[in-house]
């Protein structure tokens, strides 16, 4: 089972959007099961994959090793979600789950959850924006994880919501590409009017328009995340 927190200290950056469409891409390139949990008590997440739905049991009494807090994702067959609690929580661990990967969006908030979270996914994935406050957020993000002892090396960089037809984005782009080295992934998110219009259908890119370029960017970023699997797997042994 593999673990990937989505997290950046800055709001509005594709965190919500990563968590649900990687899940979902995972899920429907037969990776599952997945698990989607919603830990940001803003609980985007459930009210655009959960709504209308009353959930009996939420993220704290997952978090508590409660069974039965994940419910199915309509449409996506092979994930499911635990829904949010609208309050921080207090996680010192996680529960174990008989899944395959679990994708953790969170809030921008850094506090001792977050620091036990980053401890111990395999991946801390943070999604950011190509313009210059894109650019110190991400150094920012490096010194916190170092200062609390998450390993640099787990970290991924993602940009998103990226326009080649701009300048700054293109120089950005560069920037990070010099400084983040190999913890910024090699490819990106476009800006897509499509992925910016699911969440108002209640539906995950796959779902509200699969042949789209945020579709193909999420299966690319899915792919990329199964495909060093099993070469890190080859790596531990
Ligand atoms: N690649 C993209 N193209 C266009 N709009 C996007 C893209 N990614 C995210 N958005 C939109 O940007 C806003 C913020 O994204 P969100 O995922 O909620 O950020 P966060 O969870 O980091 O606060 C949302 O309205 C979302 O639909
Ligand atoms: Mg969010």
């Amino acid at each position: 089972m593999k673990t990937i927190l989505i997290h950046n200290q800055k709001g509005g950056v594709g965190k919500t959007t990563t968590a649900a469409n990687l899940a979902a891409a995972l899920a429907r390139r037969g990776a599952g099961p997945v698990i989607l949990a919603d830990l940001d008590p803003q609980m985007h997440l459930t009210a655009v994959l959960a709504s209308g739905q009353a959930p009996r049991l939420t993220a704290a009494d997952w978090i508590a090793g409660h069974p039965g807090a994940a419910i199915a994702v309509a449409g996506e067959p092979g994930l499911t979600l635990v829904p949010g609690f609208p309050r921080p929580l207090a996680i010192t661990a996680l529960p174990p789950d008989a899944c395959n990967w679990r994708v953790l969006d969170s809030s921008a908030h850094w506090d001792d959850s977050l620091a036990c979270l980053a401890r111990s996914a395999d991946m801390v994935l943070c999604p950011l924006e190509p313009d210059f406050l894109g650019l110190s957020g991400a150094n920012r993000l490096l010194q916190t994880l170092q200062q609390q002892g998450a390993a640099e090396d787990r970290v991924r960089f993602l940009i998103c919501r990226y326009d080649q037809r701009l300048a700054i984005h293109r120089e950005v782009r560069a920037r990070l590409e010099a400084r983040l080295a190999g913890r910024l992934l090699p490819f990106v998110i476009h800006a897509s009017v499509r992925l910016a219009e699911a969440p108002g259908f209640g539906r995950t890119i796959f779902a509200h328009a699969p042949r789209s370029s945020g579709a193909a960017d999420y299966a690319r970023l899915a792919e990329a995340l199964c495909g060093a699997e099993p070469r890190k797997r080859r790596a531990e042994r």
